[in-house]
């Protein structure tokens, strides 16, 4: 009995594990047989990836050279950035690329990091640091199959995320942009992100096909400087940096960016023993590379050897953010490269490995097909029901660090309650960078959204007087005052930071309000833990909030007891710059709170 049992699970796992062969081998000659038809130039131009901004004045380039990706950089511009304009760009250059002699569709490119955030009126969600401090995979996840459902809304099909960097220098401008500190944390999310993007399978309408980054060490950099040198031996590499690709690559993860950091010195986008020896050989991983952007002409002056050194290294395709009026531009890296190949610099046999793991991708994703905008998603961008989500994230993102005589949860009966601060109603540094534009900016940057003020206001009684004031004036005699201060909105090399002290505002503001005598509640908007050992003394509750995102109500679900906090410290949090960096499993770890802490009620 037993024995037949076994025999016909034998039976299906073999005969499953044929249907996945016979799948590889049709996949394989699909691949094979568009490949045979291809000119040395078709196939260069599928390993080109162009900025719009550098071919919107030549889009007839795209089929000439039969371009295979586009991308949108964080300062693109398009003429019309909500979501149906932006379906409309996308169906204007698609169209374009399908009139190249092989009609490949073009893959399009996007940082849709928190959200569909280039969008006007889509949903932002928090930050990754916050998505950390939920320790939620379920809901990360969710998350990602909304922003994928957006993304498809505009037609595009590739996703720049997740960063599943490990973020070890709190001075970093990209540490929001990482789960956190803990490579187990960062890896377990990192892989719930891919899942909810992709689907179960990349073929489906609305999978988006995601790019684990950046491609090694780029949250390890000596001093947390932004494409800095990450200098660490080869097995703290692997313990710390390496996990979330191991894990990612498993769970159906085909494009994986590369890093602008150099490994001890060298850099990676010219790396060939971690991309083609440890990437693509020890992990197994059969998808494609992508630069980050100019990433290879950082390899050298000129650059042609700079192509060379990253094309040999296993680079599969040129993110190219320049147009002809720039030296480095799309034209020179198709034209230089097809050179190299007729000098023998590049084999043919990498040219062709490149092209099989790109075209590979867009067969797995049926792009023939799905290239075409779904209206009916494009409607569907920043939804209620989307919306919903990103409340419930904001929730459980935030991370209590004090609570003295339990001012909170607030009642919301009160007589009347101060809220302060330069960030009270304020979505821009809600939403921090990246959002509609690259550095993203304090103000009305984006439509949609529910500022911190305006959250409390939808949530008190109709009894309750809400009065509000930007500079910590004003609380006196008042129930409770609360103060929402932090960092305005940056992103890579420009948040970069030696001091994460509070702001001169930000201290006055808090300082005022305290002297007001009223209890002071603290809410800080920050893409980081920031120095803050002097404000806490003189708050009565304090919260970390993160980089929050446009659902700034679920701040007021918690706010007011209607949900309990539940955030956990993605981060060790440091008493002052020179314990910086400091990590969870250092040798004499005392910060001022220890990773995964976070008070309820
Ligand atoms: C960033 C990447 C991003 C790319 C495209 C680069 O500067 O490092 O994270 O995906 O630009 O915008
Ligand atoms: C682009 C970003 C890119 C950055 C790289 C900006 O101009 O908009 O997408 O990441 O440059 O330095």
């Amino acid at each position: 009995m037993k024995f037949t049992l076994l025999m016909i699970v034998m039976l299906i796992a073999s005969s499953f594990v044929y249907s996945q062969k016979t799948n590889e081998d049709a996949l394989n000659k699909k691949v094979n047989e568009l490949l045979a038809k291809m000119t040395l130039e078709e196939k260069i131009g599928q390993m080109t990836q162009v900025d719009l901004d550098a071919i919107k004045k030549t889009p007839k380039d795209i089929a000439k050279y039969a371009i295979g990706s586009l991308l949108c950089g964080g300062d693109t511009e398009v003429p019309d950035i909500t979501a149906k304009g932006w379906a409309d760009t996308y169906e204007k250059y698609q169209n374009i690329a399908l009139k190249s002699r092989l009609a490949i569709p073009i893959l399009w490119g996007i940082d849709a990091v928190h959200g569909h955030n280039n969008v006007d009126g889509a949903t932002i969600f928090p930050h990754n640091i916050g998505l950390g401090a939920t320790r939620n995979p379920q809901l990360v996840e969710k998350i990602a199959a909304i922003t994928a459902k957006e993304i498809k809304g505009t037609g595009i099909q590739w996703d720049f995320a997740p960063c599943v960097a490990v973020a070890l220098n709190e001075r970093w401008g990209r540490t929001y942009e990482s789960f956190g500190e803990d490579p187990e944390l960062v890896k377990n999310l990192g892989v719930a992100y891919v899942k909810g993007m992709q689907t179960k399978d990349l073929s489906n309408k609305n999978a988006v096909l995601a790019s684990v980054k950046h491609f090694i060490g780029d949250g390890g950099t000596t001093n947390g400087i932004d494409q800095g040198n990450t200098e660490i031996d080869e097995a703290a590499l692997r313990k710390i940096h390496l996990p979330g690709y191991i894990e990612t690559i498993k769970a159906g993860a085909k494009n994986i960016m590369i890093t602008f950091n150099s490994w001890n010195g060298e850099k990676v986008h010219g790396h060939k023993y971690l991309i083609t020896d440890l990437l693509k050989g020890e992990l197994g991983f059969k998808g494609f590379v992508v630069s980050d952007w100019a990433g290879i002409d950082q390899l050298d002056k000129d650059y042609k050897t700079a192509i060379e050194k990253s094309i040999n290294a296993g680079m599969d395709m040129a993110m190219i953010p320049f147009g002809p009026d720039r030296a480095n531009n799309y034209l020179q890296f198709i034209t230089y490269l097809i050179e190299l190949v007729n000098e023998g610099k590049v084999s043919m046999n990498r040219i062709d490995d490149a092209v099989q793991r790109i075209l590979k991708v867009k067969f797995e994703m049926n792009l023939w097909e799905n290239y075409k905008v779904d209206r009916k998603l494009t409607k569907e961008v920043g939804s209620a029901e989307h919306r919903e989500v990103a409340r419930d994230a904001v929730r459980q993102s935030l991370v209590l660090l004090k609570n003295d005589n339990n001012i909170l949860p607030l009642s919301k009966q009160l007589k009347r309650i101060h809220v302060t601060g330069k960030s009270a109603d304020d979505i821009g540094n809600q939403c921090g960078g990246w959002t509609i534009i690259w550095q993203s900016k304090s103000g009305n940057v984006i439509s949609g959204g529910t500022t911190v003020l305006q959250a409390v206001k939808n949530t008190v009684s109709k009894g309750t007087k809400v009065t509000s004031s930007l500079d910590g004036t004003g609380a006196e005699g008042a129930d409770v005052c609360l103060v929402v201060v932090g960092e305005t909105p940056y992103a890579e090399m420009f948040g970069d930071r030696e001091d994460l002290s509070l702001a001169k505002e930000d201290v006055e503001a808090i300082e005022k309000a305290s002297a007001s005598g009223v209890p002071v509640v603290v809410l800080l908007i920050s893409g980081r833990p920031m120095i803050v050992e002097n404000e806490l003394r003189k708050s009565n509750a304090f919260i970390a909030a993160w980089l929050p995102g446009t659902e700034g109500q679920g701040i007021a679900d918690v706010l007011f007891g209607d949900f309990k906090p539940t955030g956990k410290l993605p981060h060790s949090w440091p008493k002052n710059m020179k314990q910086i960096p400091i990590n969870i499993g250092d040798a004499n770890y005392d910060p001022l709170f220890p990773f995964g802490f976070g008070l309820t009620y």
